[in-house]
């Protein structure tokens, strides 16, 4: 047989073989097999040395156009099995969109924690420091820094719960001004700070009292600081709470720590002051305590009263969001029934 037919047949039967196997290893072991250094082509091509000058060019020619004609056959049949695996993969992937989806359930803040966060949050944008203090307290700093000497009637305004007889559980956030007054250095600049947490009294709990609840402290300690800034300060604070249109008043009170003490009332945000149930039909809402620090507190903490003074306020994250939120049992909050929590699903 001369080399040209013999070319001519190996085509024949290999090109049908590639086109006949479906798997890529087998094509990967023809491939091999037929084009390697020891396959029938390498095999022509080397028998051309007995050819004559005049055929070998025309059949060296020949055999490479059927070597890469293979060669193509090869690829595209490469191609078209590979195109295959993928076809296959996707079709055993498929997913059915139409299936109902597994629920997802996602917890949210603790209502209150939200509240304390947005206060928080509000101050901190007003360059405020936030400082814990804490629950368990000195007789010390929760009363007698603050004004409260032992056995004056003032501390029954807050039945403590006293663990011996210097230390008690914090009836207020209070405490916390003092301890950070007595160690700021007013060289560096003015004291702005709030202090969220909780607070305890004796109180037997029923809807609007609990033996424990949180306070937010807050307190501002300058030159020149006067009840102009307090007020302020508190009506921004209740226009951030309760809505941009929020008033608020001032009613004259009485604290140990500050003077002149005030109670702070806010336009009523459900009638905006014409009365309804929510403001008893006053149009005005009482939200927090405050007033000018006394002389006597900043003295007890270094503080040269002379030269310094402020205001400090303390507000009730548990009244605000009753008030907000139409809640009417404080301890809702406490009783860590998800059906209530979950009503207040974080916004954003
Ligand atoms: N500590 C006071 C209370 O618990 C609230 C308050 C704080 C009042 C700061 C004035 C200034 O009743």
């Amino acid at each position: 047989m001369d080399l040209k037919t013999k070319l001519e047949q190996l085509f024949e039967e290999n090109h049908k073989q590639i086109g006949r196997t479906g798997d890529l290893d087998e094509l990967n072991q023809i491939r091999v097999n037929l084009l390697g250094k020891k396959g029938p082509i390498t095999e022509v091509l080397r028998g051309m040395k007995d050819l004559s000058a005049d055929e070998r060019p025309k059949v060296g020619a020949f055999a490479n156009q059927i070597k890469s004609d293979l060669q193509d056959a090869i690829a595209a049949r490469k191609a078209a099995l590979e195109q295959a695996v993928i076809q296959k993969k996707l079709a055993q992937e498929t997913i059915d969109v139409t299936l109902p989806g597994d629920q997802v359930i996602a917890g949210t803040p603790h209502i209150l924690a939200q509240i304390m966060d947005d206060v928080e949050t509000y101050f901190i944008g007003q360059g405020y420091q936030v400082i814990d203090g804490p629950e368990v307290e000195e007789d010390h700093y929760n009363f007698e820094m603050l004004n409260i000497p032992k056995d004056h009637p003032a501390r029954d305004m807050q039945d403590t719960f006293y663990l011996d007889s210097q230390l008690l559980m914090r009836s207020q956030t209070s405490p916390v001004q003092a301890r950070t007054m007595e160690i700021h250095d007013f060289t560096q600049g003015p004291l702005k700070m709030i202090s969220p947490g909780r607070v305890y009294r004796r109180d037997t709990d029923d809807a609007t009292h609990s033996h424990q609840f949180h306070q937010i402290e807050g307190l501002v300690i300058d030159k020149h600081i006067t009840m102009a800034d307090l007020k302020g300060t508190l009506l921004a604070l209740a226009q951030h709470v309760f809505g941009a249109d929020r008033q608020i008043r001032l009613r004259p009170s009485f604290f140990p720590f500050t003077e002149p003490s005030v109670e702070v009332d806010v336009s009523c945000f459900r009638c905006n002051g014409a009365g309804c149930p929510i403001c008893k039909y006053s149009g005005w809402i009482e939200v927090l305590g405050a007033g000018m620090v006394h002389p006597n507190v900043l003295n007890a903490a270094g503080v040269d009263a002379d030269a310094y003074g402020g205001f400090a306020f303390g507000l009730g994250p548990d009244r605000f969001a009753m008030l907000k939120y139409g809640i009417d049992d404080i301890r809702s909050f406490y009783q860590g029934d998800v059906r209530f929590l979950s009503q207040f699903q974080q916004e954003g």
